[in-house]
């Protein structure tokens, strides 16, 4: 709509546009800023995405108005809105039609509810993909992408990306200033590649920048291996599979640059105009664990990082989203948001189930627990229309609230009672996961065995680590660990030379680093290391792994005889995956061995060393050829927790989860949630002060999904 016609809500529009140009004057000389650690203002926040645009007043009068007193009375105090309304905004080209935007924040104003404005770059309008078809992206079966969904962009179309860079512009230079509005999301979900020439182009000049030569190139690739050899960049082709590990490697690398860039464009752009209060997220999809690109990278460049956190089918589950929000939060080694989670079900899974009652209460809390400072629900309401008729809203087609609306109710309730003491407040661990996204990619481009799933691998080590040491990081493997007292890398299947100093560094200065298997099989380009594994690890380790071995059949574990480990020597099995570990050097012992009773025979592995440790100046380098069962796991990380002087909290039943924040004074606000089936008691070391009950405590008995806050004083 042309903002020279008269417009309904002409008088309001009249004083908000004279407000914010006013500013806009002001600031446009300001240079883009780097990213500053951003604390959320009356953390944690609570609300849900909403789409006025889908409601407009002339068709639906007074709807805005209700759905915003609705989630006021929810105790909802944020809504994300326009990550899909490019229409809208501009229904033709240059034509911008932003007042129902400014009608809409003021209006959630009036109800105390911030806004987080979303760039709508992720669905471009029909006009744009029409006049423009190189904006389309190409799927990698050659077919270009067309309008009628989402995500059919090409995200290093230059063309494209001016026209995201005008209508970002525009939305900044209108909303930067506003009051009521505390943060921008960059497009949604970076999803969609493209596999078109242009951009085939400029993946090769992407490696003509890194390689410099393509003898270099050449090299590094092994290319000699079935006459693979370039001798022109123009003919490397730009694949995501079955190709040469060297390119596959080289092409998640191009993709997250290439998001990376698509998203410094428009957070350039709002630096330059926005306040500097105002943070820049992006929600990440993908259930966290997605790997389209190097999540570190792309966060690296915005304040506050947010994920997606959806339960899909089935029902949560609790030790797999703990980890996603431990690895979440260490995207940035800071609290993050949960910008979307399901109000009760979603539409996108095999089958569609809802969550149960108070699931989603104990979902939002779990994610406060481990470093969350907003929960945003998707949806507020469904369209009438469209592709997500079916997914869980917070309201019905009608307007009025849907079952799930008490429940979320209830956590806003919880959070206005709790808000003072968890607000400034933040996990902190003693024990640290690594995750490298290099390791990940050249793992999956060769799985070996179809068994290694290295998500459940990652949740394999994380799960007994979280419930002996309660809170743990996930970390980026190159992350400052001299905080950590425990380190454990399950899959760190690429060590550079860099990495592997930086490592060393952390065991010589007092760390304990637990390597995994296939660790340092690789280099950064991909290739195998010629020292063997752990590749640059193996000098500091005083031992390399002479034979790896996909496993088809699970296979025993032993104490060796002179175990110092545990008296009686208890077994285990190894299971996916099997290293023989050779040790050289004479102070290199050994923690296990594959074998059990003499009768019982493995073949290439019996006696041999599965796990090795050597002390290694003040600390200690431990590798994990294989993957022992749940139990052997249980045992093996608890011994390294308590030999690595691991603090440890009050110890809870199976199922209770104790999540911790800490204030920078040393305060505690201890987060308890019951996710058993059954109701459980714990019994407290002392008296607590209760916030939901506002009780005082010697003994909480939590229903299934129950929740407790209590805060506690520093002891210091
Ligand atoms: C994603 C998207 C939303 C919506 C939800 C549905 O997370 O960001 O736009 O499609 O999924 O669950």
């Amino acid at each position: 709509m042309n903002s020279t016609r008269r417009h309904p809500y002409q008088c309001w529009m009249q004083i908000l546009l004279l407000m914010s140009a006013a500013f806009c004057l002001s600031t446009t000389s300001i240079q883009a800023e780097t990213p500053k650690p951003y604390a959320t203002p009356n953390a944690p926040l609570l609300g849900s995405a909403w789409y006025p645009e889908q409601w407009p007043p002339d068709q639906y009068p007074g709807r805005w108005e209700a759905d915003l007193a609705l989630m006021e009375q929810a105790h909802m105090n944020v809504v994300r809105i326009g990550e899909f309304a490019w229409s809208t905004i501009e229904p033709t080209e240059g034509h911008y039609n932003m007042d129902w935007i400014d009608l809409a924040i003021t209006l959630a104003a009036k109800h105390h509810i911030a806004v987080v404005i979303g760039t709508p770059t992720d669905a471009p309008p029909a006009w744009l993909t029409n006049r423009y078809p190189q904006t389309l992206g190409m799927n990698v079966d050659g077919k270009f992408r067309e309008h009628g969904s989402r995500r059919q962009f090409n995200y290093a179309s230059p063309r494209y990306r001016q026209l995201c860079a005008l209508i970002v512009t525009q939305l900044a230079k209108r909303f930067g200033h506003n009051p009521n509005v505390i943060g921008w999301q960059i497009g949604n979900e970076y999803t969609d590649e493209s596999f078109d020439p242009a951009t085939r182009a400029q993946f090769q000049q992407f490696l003509k920048t890194k390689y410099k030569t393509l003898e270099n190139l050449n090299k590094q690739w092994s290319t000699a291996y079935w006459s693979q050899t370039y001798t022109d960049w123009s003919q490397i082709p730009m694949q995501n599979a079955n190709e040469n590990p060297g390119l596959l490697l080289d092409h998640k690398h191009f993709v997250t640059a290439t998001w990376r860039s698509f998203q410094r464009e428009q957070v350039d752009i709002l630096r330059a105009v926005i306040l500097p209060r105002q943070f820049i997220t992006t929600n990440i999809g993908g259930l966290a664990w997605s790997d389209n690109w190097d999540h570190y990278s792309i966060t690296a460049d915005l304040d506050l990082a947010s994920w997606d956190d959806y339960v899909g089918q089935g029902h949560l589950q609790a030790s797999r989203n703990a980890m996603l929000n431990d690895f979440a939060r260490g995207w940035k080694r800071q609290n993050f948001w949960i910008m979307e989670t399901q109000p009760g079900s979603v539409n996108w899974a095999p089958i569609n189930n809802a969550l149960d009652p108070g699931e989603i209460r104990a979902l939002a809390w779990q994610a406060i627990g481990h470093g969350a400072d907003a929960i945003l629900y998707w949806q507020w309401r469904d369209a009438l229309n469209g592709q997500e008729q079916y997914h869980g809203a917070i309201v019905g087609p009608d307007g009025n609230p849907n079952p799930i609306y008490a429940e979320i109710k209830q956590l806003g309730h919880d959070l206005d009672l709790t808000r003072a003491v968890i607000a400034g407040t933040s996990p902190h661990a003693e024990v640290a996961v690594l995750h490298d996204y290099d390791s990940r990619w050249a793992i999956d481009f060769q799985l070996h065995t179809k068994d290694y799933d290295q998500e459940q691998i990652l949740l394999d080590f994380y799960r007994p680590l979280q419930s002996i040491a309660q809170s743990v990081d996930v970390v980026e493997a190159t992350a400052p660990l001299d905080s950590y007292k425990l380190v454990v890398a399950p899959s760190l299947n690429v060590i550079s030379q860099p990495l592997a100093d930086h490592l060393v560094t952390y065991v010589r200065n007092g760390g304990h680093l637990i390597l995994g298997p296939r660790s340092g099989m690789k280099d950064q380009y991909n290739s195998l290391n010629p020292q063997r594994q752990p590749g640059p690890l193996v000098e500091a380790l005083g031992a390399h792994v002479d034979q790896f071995y996909a496993l088809d059949d699970k296979v025993p574990l032993s104490f060796p005889p002179d175990s110092r480990h545990l008296s009686g020597s208890p077994r285990g099995k190894a299971d996916i995956w099997a290293e023989v570990l050779t040790p050289t050097a004479p102070d290199v012992h050994v923690d296990l061995i594959y074998g059990g009773t003499p009768s019982d025979t493995h073949g290439w592995l019996d006696n041999h060393a599965a796990m090795i440790t050597r002390a290694i100046g003040k600390g200690s380098l431990t590798l994990l050829g294989t993957l022992p069962d749940d139990d052997l796991m249980y045992q093996l990380l608890s011994k390294a927790t308590s030999e690595a002087h691991v603090s440890i909290d009050v110890r809870m039943p199976y199922g209770v989860e104790l999540c911790t924040r800490f204030s920078p004074t040393g305060n505690k606000v201890l987060i308890v949630i019951n996710h058993n089936k059954t109701p459980q008691s714990i019994t407290l070391p002392k008296p607590m002060h209760e916030l939901l009950t506002d009780k005082t405590l010697t003994t909480i008995d939590l229903p299934t999904q129950g929740v407790v806050v209590l805060p506690t004083e520093s002891s210091q």
